[in-house]
């Protein structure tokens, strides 16, 4: 019983946070169903609360069903200002540590969900489950593929959950979109192309910077090698060098290639893959590319991922999108909601998503419960796509 509770309360809590925090509008998590009793309370301990973790908490605190009984960050300040503000909404507050290993040992924790820096992912979530808890890491999975595949392993092993933070593989518009070409409306598919056109200005001069005071920076660094901080601005510019980060690629490209490879129906690693850019236009303390192609040959299948950090135009409607290709047209997705199919002439065809309703997420924070209940019970996600070609 409570262990088909923890599946579907990781699917729903979850998508919601991804959802509040990163796409351009928001869907809400329904509460419709969820257990009120409290000795079904699930005692969750969130790990890494910088920017995303911040999202993990406002879901978790949302439900009925669940309690924060833990707060992990090895930056001090960050996990006793978040806790406050758990506090305020919760009623009791979560327990705060530095040390991961803390919350683990702690038989109140039934979950653990992690949004820190790259690096830690896998660690954080075999260690979770090897302590006997439930995991939701965020994308990427891991910091390479090798650690992926053992976190696979370990949750076969332990018989635990561990779930992935590439949200729109629960997001309706773009289910809708990828069972529209499934059908064969936009004819036979062999070509994906994901693309990030996200600008990223320059993270400041390479140097050797002193940690914040109040990071304890050997636990920051963790199974990352000890070198010294060489990037201006300590927490998230770590994306963009490769000790910690993927740079775009594995930043916001996971969500696209992963898209990408859903609509070609391909649920394995590619045959070949090719890869050329760098990092263009200004020199800085990152390493990863602002430019770069990434060529993956499946078969008689391709997918095409493309990353410009610089200045550039849209692409087909979309900026930071995924557009597949078939012999009938193309569809292209520009949010992680839905988008828009075209025939081969560039026409559009339909809007591959259920149902339109524009609102801020601010609005959907604020919105009353009822309101929040009908949106989610229309399966609403907010935004109309630009479909300008
Ligand atoms: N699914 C999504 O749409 C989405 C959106 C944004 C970020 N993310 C992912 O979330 C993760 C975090 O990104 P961010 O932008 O919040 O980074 P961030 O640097 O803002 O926050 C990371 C936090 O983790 C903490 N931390 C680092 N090591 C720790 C450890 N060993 N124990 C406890 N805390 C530790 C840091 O102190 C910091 O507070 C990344 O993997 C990113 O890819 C996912």
């Amino acid at each position: 019983m409570v262990r088909q509770t923890r599946r579907r309360f990781l699917e729903d809590t979850l998508l919601a946070a991804a959802a509040m925090a990163t796409t351009p509008a928001a869907q809400v998590w329904s509460a419709e169903g969820a257990s009120t009793s409290a000795n079904e309370k699930l005692g969750a301990a969130v790990i890494g609360v910088g920017g995303r973790g911040v999202s993990h908490l406002d879901a978790l605190v949302s439900r009925p069903d669940t309690e924060v009984v833990c707060i992990v960050d090895c930056d001090e300040r960050t996990g006793q200002q978040q806790a406050d503000q758990v506090s305020q909404r919760q009623g009791r507050r979560p327990g705060v540590y530095r040390d991961m290993r803390e919350a683990f040992d702690d038989p109140a924790v039934d979950i653990v969900s992690t949004a820190t820096p790259n690096h830690w992912h896998a660690l954080v979530s075999i260690w979770a489950m090897q302590a006997g808890k439930d995991v939701y890491v965020e994308k990427p999975v891991s910091h390479n593929v090798s650690e992926g595949q053992r976190i696979v392993e370990v949750a076969r092993k332990y018989h635990r959950i561990c779930q992935a933070g590439t949200q729109c593989r629960s997001m309706q518009g773009t289910i809708d979109a990828i069972e529209f070409i499934r059908s064969g409306k936009i004819g036979e598919v062999r070509l994906a192309r994901g693309l990030c056109y996200k600008r990223r200005p320059s993270i400041g001069p390479r140097g050797i910077y002193e940690p914040p005071k109040e990071v304890s920076y050997d636990l920051w660094l963790g199974p990352a090698p000890l070198a010294p901080v060489t990037r201006p601005r300590f927490h998230y510019d770590w994306h963009w060098q490769w000790a910690y980060g993927n740079g775009d690629l594995g930043n916001q490209g996971a969500h696209q290639i992963d898209v990408a490879r859903w609509a070609l129906g391909i649920d394995r690693l590619s045959d070949r893959v090719m890869s050329y850019g760098g990092r263009f236009g200004y020199e800085d303390a990152g390493e990863t590319a602002n430019t770069q192609v990434v060529l993956h040959e499946f078969g008689d299948k391709t997918l095409v991922f493309e990353v410009r950090g610089l200045v550039t135009d849209d692409y087909q409607g979309a900026r930071v999108g995924v557009i597949v290709y078939g012999t009938d047209g193309y569809v292209s997705l520009s949010s992680y909601a839905g988008g828009v199919a075209f025939d081969s002439d560039g026409k559009v065809r339909a809007c591959v998503k259920i149902t339109y309703t524009i609102f801020a997420k601010d609005e959907v924070r604020g919105c009353s419960s009822s309101r929040r209940e009908r949106h989610v019970a229309l399966g609403v996600v907010a935004r109309v796509p630009r479909h300008s070609l």
